[in-house]
């Protein structure tokens, strides 16, 4: 399995530094060892997706193991969904690659895995790629996925957009995209800080098209935070865009801070 070239859709092969494709199109391997495989013209702004303070924010919380449950239960579904001897896998919103890392090693004590991380952010992928070797990580939209048709056994989708031909394409048949996405009560008690009314996140039935959703599950449990954790929570998410400077400076000096996780884990399969 390798990459395909984002211009012209002909595999990329690796030469010493670089991806090329046939067509001589060339993306540079960076020193962290990711590609950068979002071409100028394919960007939408200048910096998209999530900014260094929101990665670095999540970063710290993930580190400090909150939401290490969540990562534990899709370790356990992916172990089921994936075949038992050689598969790959793709994150896509990686982020800076908390949960395709630690999958990647989890999911490696049953079977060779060859595990990819995708986000559109580059700074967020070259925090992932510095400090996890173990995971292919390149910088691409999950709009335009840089792999070609039925490349992936399973694909991660934790928080983040995706396109569904997209997922169509790259998953093989019989394959599954398994998806992580806020339950009506995900952070209720840090929203109360920040709106005045708080609306429960709407339950939606998600529905990818060419999948059929085979599992529902909801995943939910209080976290007691530290005031500089909830701060970072705060940063990580977008509701930090709606919260002012004052209500920030009182978030980190409260002693423990309790709120809520309500997560929605489900796996769909593509139809063969
Ligand atoms: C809420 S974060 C989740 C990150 C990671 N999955 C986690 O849970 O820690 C969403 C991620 O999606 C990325 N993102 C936003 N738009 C994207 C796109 N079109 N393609 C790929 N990634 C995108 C952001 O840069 C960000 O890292
Ligand atoms: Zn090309």
């Amino acid at each position: 399995m390798s990459y395909q070239c984002p211009l012209c859709h002909q595999p990329l092969h690796h030469t010493q530094q670089h991806w090329r494709c046939t067509n001589n199109h060339q993306f540079d391997c960076a020193k962290e060892g990711y590609v950068n495989l979002m071409p100028v013209q394919h960007k939408r702004s200048k910096q998209p997706g999530d900014s260094a303070e929101m990665m670095q924010a999540r970063r710290v919380f993930l580190d400090a193991g909150y939401y290490q449950p969540l990562q534990q239960r899709v370790a356990e579904l992916l172990d089921e969904a994936l075949p038992a001897e050689e598969a790959t896998l793709l994150d896509i919103g990686c982020g800076e690659g908390y949960y395709t890392a630690a999958l990647a090693q989890q999911l490696r004590q049953r079977r060779a895995l060859a595990a990819y991380g995708l986000d559109v952010a580059k700074i967020a992928v070259r925090y992932a790629a510095k400090r996890y070797p173990m995971v292919s990580f390149c910088v691409a939209s999950s709009h335009r996925l840089p792999f070609a048709d039925a490349s992936f056994d399973a694909v991660l989708r934790i928080y983040a957009p995706c396109k569904a031909e997209e997922l169509a394409r790259v998953v093989k048949p019989g394959g599954i995209v398994m998806t992580v996405s806020p339950g009506p009560r995900h952070l209720y008690q840090l929203k109360q800080q920040v709106y005045q009314d708080v609306q429960l996140h709407a339950e939606n039935d998600e529905q990818l098209a060419g999948f059929s959703c085979e599992i529902t599950e909801s995943l939910a449990y209080p976290m007691i935070l530290p005031g500089a954790q909830a701060a970072n929570l705060l940063q990580m998410t977008p509701f930090a865009w709606r919260a002012s400077p004052q209500l920030q400076k009182e978030l980190a000096e409260t002693e423990a801070f309790t709120c809520e996780t309500d997560f929605v884990i489900r796996w769909h399969r593509r139809s063969y």
